[in-house]
This record gives C-alpha cells, sequence and structure tokens, in this order.
C-alpha cells in the first residue's frame, strides 16, 4: 500500500482495504481534472468516487442531491466516518443555521445541496464570494433527464451554474442510466466530452419474482405469508399513500410481531426521517413505502425488495430493487400483477403534463395578463388556482413558456409569438408523453415475460449480464421454498418518540 497513495487514503479515511470495480479509475480521473460520467450499479459505491477526492481537492465539492432524506442520510454516515467537514443545506436549518453555514461556508470540503438550491440567489452568492469549487457532483444524474423535463425544470439549469461557478470538474453519477439518458445528461450540462465509466449495472445477488394475482387482497396475503417463513429486512412498494397506511396495518396484523411501517411524500418530514432512521437501524422490519422512499439509500441487510405495484418504468424499478443485498448476501426482488395494473401508472403519465387544452388555456390567461400591462401574481399558487392546475403542471409550463419567450420572470411578453409557443409546447408534451409510455410497455413486457427475467431484465441497457451468486429468477431456478434464510433482524429497543428523533437531529448535518 505504501506506494499507493490512493488505497492509502481509502483505507485511513473509510477502512476499506481496496477500491470496488470503476472507483480508481474514477477517482484519477476527477484528480487529472476529467469530467467523468459514471455509470455503476446500485449499492456499489458511488458515493467514494466524491467522497475521497473531496478530501485530496483543494477547494469544495458539492453535490446534487435530488432527496432532503438522501442528504441527510450520507451526511450521517460520513459524520460517522469521522469526517466532519461536510453539510446539507436543505429546509431543515433554521435561519439561523441557515446564516452560520453561510458564514462559515469556506470550512466545509463537501456541500450537498439540491437543485432548487442552487437557484436561491443569496445560496449563489455566498458559493461565488466565498468558495472555490474544486468538483461538482451531480448524483442520481439520471434525474436531469427523468425529472428535470417535468417537474423539478431547475435540473436544467445546472449548466448555467457550472458557469457561475467558475467550470469546476464535474463528475455524473448514476445506476440506472440507458444510453439515451446518458446523452440527455452530458446534453443538459453542457458537458458533450465528458470521460465515460460505464459499467454493467447487473446485481448478480439478487434473483427475479413475478407472481400474477387477481387483485389487492391476494396481494396481501401472499406477502404475508411469504413474510411469515421468510421474516427478512423487507421493502414493499405501492403506486398510493393510503394503500401504503392500508398495507402496513394489514400486515401487522397478519404477521403479528413483525415490527411495520409506512413511508410517503405526505408525511411530515420529521416523521418520515424517524421511519428511516428506525429502519436503517433495525429497528422495523417491513416498510410499507411510495416511490417517496428508496433512491440511494443505504441499508446493508434488506433481503426482500416487493413490488405491491409496479412503477411507470424500469429505471424506477431497479433503482427501487437496488435497495436489496447491498451487502452482496442472496435477496429478492417479488413483483405482483394483477389485470388493470398497467392503468395505475398509464393514468398517472397522462396527468403528469398538461393537456393541450390547458396549453391554450394557459396562453389565453397570459395573454390578459399582457393586455392589462399586469405582472404574474407573485404566489405561484395563485395562477394555479385561476388555472385549476397542479403545482407540478404549472412548474413545467411556467419553465416552457420560459423557454420560449413568453413569459421573463413574472412579465408577459406582449409580443411573443403565441401560436409557435403553444406548438411547441404541446409538442413537447406528446413527445414526452410518448417516452414515457414506452417505458412503461416495457416493463409490463417484462412482467409478462416468459423468459428468465434476468435476461429480459437488463437487456435495453447492456448486451450480457453477470452470471448470479445464488438464484437467478423463477423462470430459472428460483422458488420462495428454497430461499433460505437465516438472520431474524436484530430487535433493538425501541426507545421514545422524541429521543428517536433528538438522535436523527444530533447527528443530522448541523451541530
Ligand atoms: N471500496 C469499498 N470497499 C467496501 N465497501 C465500500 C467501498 N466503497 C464504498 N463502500 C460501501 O458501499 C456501500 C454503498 O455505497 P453507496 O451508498 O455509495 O452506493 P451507491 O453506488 O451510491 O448506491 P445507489 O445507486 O443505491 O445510490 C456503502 O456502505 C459504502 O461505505
Ligand atoms: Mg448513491
Ligand atoms: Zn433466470
Amino acid at each position: 500500500m505504501q506506494d499507493r497513495p490512493l488505497e492509502k487514503t481509502l483505507y485511513k479515511h473509510f477502512g476499506y482495504e481496496q477500491f470496488r470495480e470503476g472507483q480508481k479509475e474514477i477517482i484519477e480521473e476527477l484528480l487529472n481534472g476529467n469530467d467523468v460520467l459514471g455509470i455503476l450499479p446500485t449499492g456499489t459505491g458511488k458515493s467514494m468516487c466524491y467522497q475521497l477526492p473531496s478530501l485530496l481537492l483543494e477547494g469544495t465539492v458539492i453535490v446534487v442531491s435530488p432527496l432532503i432524506s438522501l442528504m441527510v442520510d450520507q451526511v450521517k454516515q460520513l459524520k460517522q466516518q469521522g469526517m466532519k467537514r461536510v453539510v446539507a443545506i436543505n429546509s431543515f436549518l433554521t435561519p439561523m443555521q441557515k446564516q452560520q453555514v453561510y458564514d462559515h461556508i469556506n470550512h466545509y470540503k463537501l456541500i450537498y445541496c439540491s437543485p432548487e438550491m442552487l437557484q436561491n440567489a443569496q445560496f449563489m452568492q455566498t458559493l461565488k464570494e466565498k468558495v472555490s469549487v474544486s468538483l461538482f457532483v451531480v448524483d442520481e444524474a439520471h434525474c436531469i433527464s427523468q425529472w428535470g423535463h417535468e417537474f423539478r425544470t431547475d435540473y436544467l439549469k445546472l449548466d448555467d451554474t457550472l458557469k457561475q461557478l467558475n467550470n469546476p470538474t464535474v463528475l455524473a453519477l448514476s445506476a440506472t442510466a440507458p444510453v439515451h439518458v446518458q446523452n440527455d445528461i452530458m446534453r443538459q450540462i453542457n458537458r458533450p466530452d465528458m470521460q465515460k465509466h460505464i459499467f454493467p449495472m447487473d446485481r448478480e445477488n439478487i434473483a427475479f419474482t413475478v407472481e400474477h394475482v387477481t387483485g389487492m387482497e391476494e396481494k396481501i396475503e401472499r406477502i404475508a405469508s411469504v413474510l411469515k417463513t421468510h421474516p427478512v429486512p423487507t421493502m414493499i412498494y405501492f403506486s398510493s399513500r393510503q394503500w401504503t397506511e392500508k398495507a402496513a396495518y394489514e400486515l401487522t396484523q397478519a404477521t403479528s410481531g413483525l415490527r411495520v411501517a409506512y413511508y410517503h411524500g405526505g408525511m411530515e418530514q420529521t416523521d418520515r426521517l424517524l421511519i428511516q432512521q428506525q429502519f436503517m437501524n433495525d429497528q422495523l422490519d417491513v416498510i410499507c413505502c411510495t416511490s417517496a422512499f428508496g433512491m440511494g439509500v443505504n441499508k446493508s441487510n434488506i433481503r426482500l425488495v416487493i413490488h405491491a405495484h409496479i412503477p411507470s418504468q424500469v429505471e424506477s424499478f431497479l433503482q427501487e430493487v437496488g435497495r436489496a443485498g447491498r451487502d452482496g448476501e442472496q435477496s429478492v426482488s417479488l413483483t405482483f400483477y394483477s389485470p388493470g395494473d398497467g392503468e395505475i401508472p398509464k393514468r398517472f403519465i397522462e396527468s403528469e403534463l398538461p393537456s393541450a387544452e390547458l396549453v391554450s388555456d394557459a396562453i389565453q390567461y397570459l395573454q390578459n395578463i399582457a393586455q392589462n400591462g399586469r405582472l404574474l401574481p407573485l404566489q405561484p399558487e395563485e395562477i394555479e388556482e385561476s388555472l385549476q392546475i397542479s403545482e407540478v403542471q404549472w412548474r413545467f409550463l411556467a419553465y416552457q413558456f420560459e423557454k420560449n419567450g413568453v413569459i421573463k420572470g413574472r412579465k408577459v411578453v406582449h409580443q411573443a409569438n403565441w401560436g409557435e409557443a403553444y406548438h411547441s409546447i404541446v409538442a413537447f408534451i406528446k413527445e414526452r408523453t410518448n417516452i414515457k409510455q414506452n417505458k412503461l410497455t416495457e416493463l409490463l413486457n417484462w412482467v409478462h415475460s416468459k423468459d428468465c427475467l434476468r435476461a429480459s431484465l437488463y437487456q435495453s441497457f447492456q448486451s450480457s449480464y453477470k452470471t448470479p451468486v445464488g438464484f437467478c429468477c423463477d423462470r430459472c431456478d428460483f422458488s420462495f421454498n428454497l430461499w433460505e434464510t437465516s438472520e431474524t433482524p436484530d430487535r433493538m429497543e425501541l426507545l421514545g418518540w422524541e429521543k428517536e428523533l433528538q438522535k436523527v437531529f444530533l447527528q443530522g448535518e448541523y451541530q
């Protein structure tokens, strides 16, 4: 290890003797100042690709992360490993705490934030004045392509942020980016010449099984019976908040003794963090959740990931399945399908973006404002109310109108080319909806596939896959009665609610 300084740093700071596939070459590339697009499987240590450089580079590393829970989790794990100069800037900080962080911003080597935060003028000013950014990381970079076009349009403004920060080296990371998404990422951040380090994304210790059932009742019965014979740390994905709650209740009754909780985006942020932490600490066995839970979550011993409902695309499915078996042990993905299940994501896709009629209504509304020489209301809620559209739909439209020269901030451009804007926005909506429908079809085809589930799952991403270390899939060799699980989760004593929260926050981002 003597003359291998990178290995030495890895061991000294993180306790690992060697790099995992891809890590070292990505780190070397970054230290040489090259932009990198890194695609590595879920759970293989993508975070290390920027955590280690942050210790070696002069200046600061900025990490753009899509979810607060993800940032909090990462900062907590880093602090446990002894890295103190790390902070996550998000809505959990009080204005005073935020100010304190800003005052000492150059103290931090690693700063996590959301893409929305980078549109905050005070934050950007602070960065520009006080910090020299040596590396700019976009973690879960597929979000640029998956969410950027619709409801998190700030993901499409990262190229401008990069300019403002003096064009630092960029690292974009993802586990689930097929070629068209990789290209979209590079196009959107305007770094066409990134060095690509792309590895096969299949996980050889996860076995796949799909069960066709008649409906939700049968799904819950089946889940309960699987959990009785295999009481392992489990995540169960549902398409609706109501179902997570209902299923958590029913499974608690049916399994007597398993600690089941639910998690969804409608819960208070603090409750969500609490549940996440309890699950991470093995104080909960089963989480019934929506897609709000999961991305990037790094709990090593999740053995079973169940999809009671399918998501709307293979990438999301792989992200969610990727929570399983991060310690390398045999784990299982169980997916349920009942007739009509494709309808839920289909309707979701259709409702996510505004209809042509809504675009036309919105244009009339804007023309009205322009004719009366007014500005757009300060509160977007007012616009949403007038147009009877959702927040996501307005965010999408606002970005599109801005892009098509119809609005500038709160000003509506009277002489805008309204007809052209209308047609281009409607065409774009059609294109995005088509892309999404195709992605859904891909997943539905997989659910109905008669062939090896592993082969057909990964085929759109790569030409081959590794030999599985244990079971492959139910078409090849897997069935639940063959799967032996030794462990029952550790039963750590449950602390009181307040104490738990205190613990979460003490280890949290700002002290
Ligand atoms: N070289 C290494 N040797 C052993 N363990 C490692 C190494 N590098 C990282 N790890 C560990 O691997 C685990 C997973 O890492 P990480 O969360 O970065 O995965 P990821 O690739 O970002 O996954 P996801 O796609 O789900 O976000 C962590 O617990 C991390 O400490
Ligand atoms: Mg990650
Ligand atoms: Zn198989």
